[in-house]
Parts: C-alpha cells; structure tokens; sequence
C-alpha cells in the first residue's frame, strides 16, 4: 500500500481502525491491518474525518475586508451596499489572489470542498472569470463548485437575467438566487420559479439564499420546495439562510416542514452570520435568527453549515475553520446533547458532501483518500477545541501537517506540558 493511517478513531464511533489506502484511494478498513506501506502515520488515538466541507461561501468578497471601507452600521444592507460600492474597483488579478490565499487558508484547515456564491450584477462578470479561473487552479486539492448569484436581484438588478445565463454559459455550476431581496412578495416567488425552471432545462442544481430576513412572511422557502416538486428538482435544490423561519408562526411552520422534508430541498444555515446579522432591528429580547436547525433535522431535511463569509463587507472575522461555524450552531441551536453535537459535525461533512453532490467522499474502501487528522479523539472534543488538523490528506497525499499543539508550564509540581486534548 501507498500509505497506512494507523489507531484511528471515526466520526461514527469506530475506535483503533487502519486505515489502507492505495492509488489515491482507501482499499482497507480495519483494526490492525497486516500489510506494509511505504508510508505510515500513527494517528495513536484521535479522530480521523473526511475532510470539511462548506455548503454556503463568498470567494469573490472574501479577505477584502476594509475595501474600500469598513461597514460601520454591521447590518447585511449596508454589507449589500458596501459590497456594491467596492465590485467597480475589483480586479481580476486581486480577485485571484484573495481566493487563492483563502483556498490555501482552507487546505491547513482541512476544508477540501466549498460551495461559493459568486455576483453576477457586475455586467464585466469579472469575479465569475477569476472565480473559473481559481477552481481550474485549485481543482487537484480542493472542490470548489460556484453558483451564479444575482446579489441584486434577478428581476430587481437590470441586466441580472441575461448575466446569470451568460455566468452559467461559462461554466458556473450551480443556480443561484434571492427571491426576499426582490421588489416583491410577488416577484420574489415569480424569480424562484423561473430560476428553477432554468435548472431544469440545464439539468443543474439550485441553492438560493433564501428568507435572509427576520420578516416572518417572507416565505419564499415554500415556494421553493413546491417549485422544486413542480419542476422534478427533488434532492439538487438548496435554501441558504432561511432566517425568517427563526421567527415564523409555530403553525405555519408545522406545516411547511413536512413540506421541505417532501421536496426533498436541503437547508443550509449559517450560524456565524446569522447570530451576527439578523436581530438588527429588534430592541430586547433580541432574536437569533438561525433558521430552525434541530426541527429541520427531525423533520429529515439535510442540513448543512455554511462559513457564509471571512474578512469581507458582512463579518470581519473567521479563519476557513469549519468547526468554528459547528461551534456557533452548537450554541445558537441549543444542540448540546450529545447526539446532537454528532450532528451537527455531520452538517459540516458528509450532509454538505452530499448536498455538493461530491463524488467518493467517504470512509470507505473505495472512497477517494481525502482525510483529516485531528488532535481530538471524537467529533465533540473536535467542535469544542476547534482542534489542530495535524494532516490534511488529498488522494492519498499529505497535502498539509501542522505539529501537534501543547504548550510548556512552569509551574512547580505540575507536568511540563499540557495539551488541551484529552484522549
Ligand atoms: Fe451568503
């Protein structure tokens, strides 16, 4: 074999498991396996994942945070706005450059997948040729999948029609939209229908923001979900944000997640975001606005995490670290037992995987090599330190290692190091 990850524990509980892995791909899944390889990592103990992946991004705003200005109110608007006031200075050189380093930012993190929304207002569709131009670069060690997204509206931004054809023309994958930043109620719902319909006839998927309000009439994901049943999209359409479910009637949502859960549309919050940008217009008590994780889950919707933004005109924080936004949902959505804590490293791994669409990702024989080693035991103690990738693994590749982290005391009669891990 090529390479043998030995003593790992897995996400679903498996403890003390080699792990064989030959021509890129993992050929054994077992404790102790008796074959020799040319190259061994002894994992002694700790937590062994595929690797991260982010539903939900923006790599054309990303690291950009202070161009040309600082978004002083903190609110989405004036992020929409600023954002605005910053696209006629873009370049594609600069453009490349931030999401490259971001890319690279996202390898030492173990996060190999992302899913970014990319502007198509900018009649120069600038950002969709640099964003191509990244995923061609990046393609041998990260997934990079774009979505063609009207940041101003399909109907609302005059030549958003024709450019987000155009984008898809190009090769963006993905269908995106904003039907809650339409003129109306009205057109918001007429541009879900007609965005999916070009889905279709493209054979694509869809992922719209979706409801990025706390206005609980915004209610765009039901059309959604009955657009996608309509249009035969069941299991390739998305609803990012979805926030007005924070604040909708307990009735009417009783019945719209059978609905979602029928469609088969995934929901894909965005924890850091969400607690940071919704609740602007409310005094006290304040609202979280993070759409109705734990629901959605029971009612067996696929959810998914997004890190939504790092450094740019909407959140100036961030670092690509996947388990940061697992850590935010953790305690926006009061998921504290254990199982749900499983679950939401699902929502940040395999669910994004499969809402992607992401070929061989697993861990399983068969399954293309693509491996995160944690200085964790577990999923949770994962989440809770946010913990150390030590190798970041692509194909069978080491393609990132960090050493592991501990720091030295000085203090009498205590060890000489400590380690935040407890395995
Ligand atoms: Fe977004």
């Amino acid at each position: 074999m090529d390479l043998i990850l030995r003593h790992a524990n897995l996400p679903d509980g498996r403890r003390d498991i080699d792990i064989g892995i030959q021509d890129g791909r993992i050929v054994e899944l077992t404790p102790a396996i008796a074959a020799n390889a040319a190259k061994e990592i002894d994992a002694s103990g700790r937590l062994v994942s595929t690797p991260f992946v982010d539903a939900h991004f923006h790599m054309d705003a990303t690291l950009s945070l202070g161009l040309p200005r600082l978004n002083r109110s903190g609110t989405l608007l004036e992020g929409i706005a600023l954002w605005g006031e910053l696209k006629p200075q873009l370049t594609i050189d600069a453009l490349i450059e931030r999401a490259l380093r971001y890319c690279d930012m996202a390898v030492a993190r173990g996060l190999l997948a992302i899913r970014s929304h990319v502007d198509i207002c900018d009649d120069r569709l600038l950002a969709v040729d640099a964003l191509l131009e990244v995923k061609r670069q990046v393609q041998p060690y990260l997934d990079l999948q774009l979505v063609a997204f009207p940041q101003d509206g399909f109907y609302r931004s005059p030549n958003a029609q024709e450019n987000l054809i155009r984008a898809l023309n190009r090769g963006v994958d993905v269908v995106g939209g904003i039907p809650h930043f339409e003129r109306t109620m009205a057109e918001g719902a007429a541009s879900v229908r007609h965005l999916c319909e070009i889905a279709a006839a493209r054979g694509l998927r869809v992922d719209m923001h979706c409801d990025e309000t706390d206005d609980p009439n915004s209610r765009h994901i039901e059309t959604l979900a009955a657009e996608t049943l309509r249009t035969g999209l069941e299991g390739r359409v998305a609803g990012s944000h979805l926030t007005s479910m924070h604040s909708m009637d307990n009735y009417y949502v009783s019945k719209l997640l059978p609905l979602i859960a029928e469609s088969g549309v995934a929901a894909i919050a965005n924890p850091l975001i969400n607690i940071t940008l919704q609740g602007r217009h409310d005094s006290y008590p304040k609202r979280r606005g993070m759409t109705r994780v734990p629901e959605l889950m029971a009612a067996g919707v696929d959810v998914a995490f997004g890190h939504d933004c790092v450094m740019d005109p909407w959140y100036s924080f961030g670092s690509a670290d996947m388990l940061e936004v697992a850590h935010m949902a953790v305690h926006v959505g009061q998921m504290t037992s254990q199982d749900a804590i499983a679950r939401c490293f699902d929502a940040i791994t395999v669910n994004p995987a499969r809402i992607l669409g992401l070929a061989d990702y697993g861990l399983e024989p068969g399954c293309r090599a693509d491996l995160v080693v944690l200085q964790a035991a577990d999923p949770f103690e994962a989440i809770r330190l946010k913990a150390n990738r030590l190798f970041v693994i692509r194909g069978g590749v080491v393609i990132s290692e960090a050493p592991v982290q501990q720091s030295a005391l000085h203090l009498a009669g205590r060890p000489e190091r400590v380690e935040l891990s407890c395995p």
